[in-house]
C-alpha cells in the first residue's frame, strides 16, 4: 500500500544546489514516488502556524525565523512505509547525533545545527494528515488516506 508523507528541504539545503541535487537523488534511489513538489517562501506566520506545538521550547523563536528565513521545497512523498523510511533517511535531529551515530543520512551529512537541520518529515499518519494540506491545500488527500 502507498502511503504518503511530507518531505520538506529547508532554507540552509535549498541555498546549496548540490545539496538539493543529491537529496533528490537519494529519495528516486529510495524507491518514492514524487507526488507533488513546490518552491515556497514562508512569511514569519506561516512558520509559527506550523511550529505552533513548539510555541514553549527555547529553540522556537530560531525555529520560526529560521524557517521563513529563505526559500523551502516542499514534496509530497509516496511509497509503502513512506514516512518511516524517509524519517530514516533524515536521520536525527540533532546534528550531533546525526553525524555521529548517522554519518550517511541526509542531516549527517549536510545538518549544520539542531534547528539548521536540512529537512522536515511527518513523524506519523496523523502528522501527515494535517501537515500535506498546510503545504498542498489544493491536493485532495481523502483518497490516498482512506486506506490506512
Ligand atoms: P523538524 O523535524 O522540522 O521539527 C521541529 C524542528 O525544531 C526540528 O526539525 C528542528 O529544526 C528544530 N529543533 C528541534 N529540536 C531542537 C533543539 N534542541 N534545538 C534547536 N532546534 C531544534
Amino acid at each position: 500500500v502507498l502511503q504518503l508523507t511530507l518531505a520538506v528541504i529547508k532554507p540552509d539545503a535549498v541555498a546549496h544546489p548540490l545539496i538539493i541535487e543529491s537529496i533528490n537523488a537519494n529519495i528516486l534511489e529510495n524507491k518514492f514516488l514524487i507526488i507533488r513538489r513546490k518552491d515556497l517562501h514562508w512569511k514569519k506566520e506561516h512558520s509559527e502556524m506550523f511550529y505552533a506545538e513548539h510555541s514553549n521550547r527555547f529553540f522556537y523563536q530560531r525555529l520560526v525565523e529560521f524557517m521563513s528565513s529563505g526559500p523551502m521545497q516542499a514534496y509530497i512523498l509516496a511509497r509503502d512505509d513512506a514516512i518511516r523510511h524517509w524519517r530514516e533517511m533524515m536521520g536525527p535531529t540533532k546534528v550531533f547525533r546525526a553525524r555521529h551515530t548517522s554519518p550517511d543520512t541526509i542531516r549527517g551529512r549536510f545538518g549544520l545545527t539542531d534547528t539548521r537541520n536540512t529537512t522536515h518529515g511527518s513523524d506519523s499518519v496523523e502528522s501527515a494528515q494535517k501537515e500535506i494540506p498546510f503545504f498542498f491545500p489544493d491536493f485532495c488527500i481523502d483518497r490516498w488516506m482512506k486506506e490506512e
